[in-house]
């Protein structure tokens, strides 16, 4: 059962985030249901509590902003946002430093890094007792609004997470602005917390990105070319075989004869499959590259739990690409 914990009670709720748990937290903005970032286990487990039929990435939070920008790179706008902002209702996507600490499958397998420094007090306090970046979407289910007192979190999560910290309602009660920093000019992702006019004023024009009634097909592009890392090699799903030139991405008791294989997980174990996914795709793109090989072949995923999760990544990353030459025939 998910424990109820007083603010009296946030050395416990470290501990717990500590030892991989899941534990709902309140911000300024919503409850964030957090995780240890570093960890990809927790991080997947976040996926599969909110019952996400796919990876988003998450926002990383954290007590300060040097402590943020050990895991990015700030350039000169974001370290006046951040000087600016935070503590405070702005989340930036950056580029995640060569030796950022924090999960792939936090990222969703991109570059970037969203980053956040939140203003409540409990928050603060938490972070600086965990002393690792916490990886917390709002603590809803998939597909559902964004809890702002902790008995909107039990209604969510209750029984899926390990405990909840009760810091009574969120003041500003609703999400952060999220802001795309990682090219040359910025762009609004999702407005929030901070006003736009305010963000602004500090760096000047900020772009928006495609809104919502654009339609699927104006934001699946952008998407699937900015925001979803696909490997250069094509993909080849529920693989039954694989041939000696294809890189083989194995879940299960892997395939004989890939020129190179990558085991999402030996016991068939959805979350550990989900936390080495994005891992797993640039270690067979760069080692496929590096071998000559022309494919990676990918065992069936059951889809169920994490599965859908995994599937609807896979899909995505084997879509054929604008740029793609013709595809492969099938190699079996
Ligand atoms: O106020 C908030 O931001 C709350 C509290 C808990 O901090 N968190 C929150 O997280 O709303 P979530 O996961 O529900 O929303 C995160 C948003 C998503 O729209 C996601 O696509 C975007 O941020 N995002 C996160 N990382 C990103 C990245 N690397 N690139 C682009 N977008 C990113
Ligand atoms: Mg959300």
């Amino acid at each position: 059962m998910t424990e109820r914990l007083r603010p009296e009670e946030t050395a416990r709720a470290a501990a717990l985030l500590r030892a991989g748990a899941l534990v709902a937290f309140p911000t300024e903005t919503v409850y964030g249901l957090g995780a240890d970032a570093c960890n990809g286990r927790a991080v997947a487990a976040v996926f599969e509590a909110k019952g996400r039929p796919h990876f988003n990435p998450l926002i990383c939070h954290y007590a300060s902003a040097d402590a943020a920008f050990a895991d990015v790179r700030p350039d000169a706008r974001a370290r006046a946002l951040a000087a600016t902002f935070w503590p405070g209702p702005l989340s930036l996507v950056l580029p995640r430093r060569a030796e950022c600490r924090v999960d792939l499958l936090a990222s969703a397998g991109l570059d970037t890094l969203a980053v956040r420094v939140p203003a409540h007090p409990l928050a603060l306090d938490l972070l600086r007792r965990v002393d690792r970046p916490v990886a917390a979407p709002s603590a809803n289910r998939s597909g559902r609004v964004s809890p702002t007192t902790a008995e909107a979190v039990l209604e969510e999560l209750g029984g899926r997470i390990a405990a909840v910290l009760d810091g009574g309602p969120c003041p500003v009660g609703l999400e952060s602005t999220v802001l795309d920093l990682s090219g040359n000019g910025a762009v609004l992702l999702r407005p929030g917390g901070v006003p736009l006019e305010a963000i602004e004023s500090v760096i000047g024009p900020v772009g928006r990105a495609p809104p919502p009634e654009a339609g699927a097909a104006a934001r699946r592009a952008p998407g699937l070319l900015a925001s979803h890392y696909a490997p250069s090699l094509p993909l080849r799903l529920n693989a039954t075989s694989v041939a000696p030139d294809e890189a083989l991405l194995a879940f299960g008791p892997p395939l004989p004869g890939a020129g190179a294989v990558w085991s999402l997980s030996d016991s068939g174990d959805l979350r550990e499959a989900a936390a080495r996914l994005f891992a797993g795709l640039r270690w067979l793109d760069a080692e496929g590259a590096r071998r000559g090989l022309k494919r990676i072949a990918v065992m069936p995923i059951p889809a169920h739990g994490l599965g859908l999760a995994v599937n609807d990544r896979l899909a995505r990353a084997a879509a054929p690409r604008p740029d793609d030459p013709p595809a492969p025939p099938d190699g079996g």
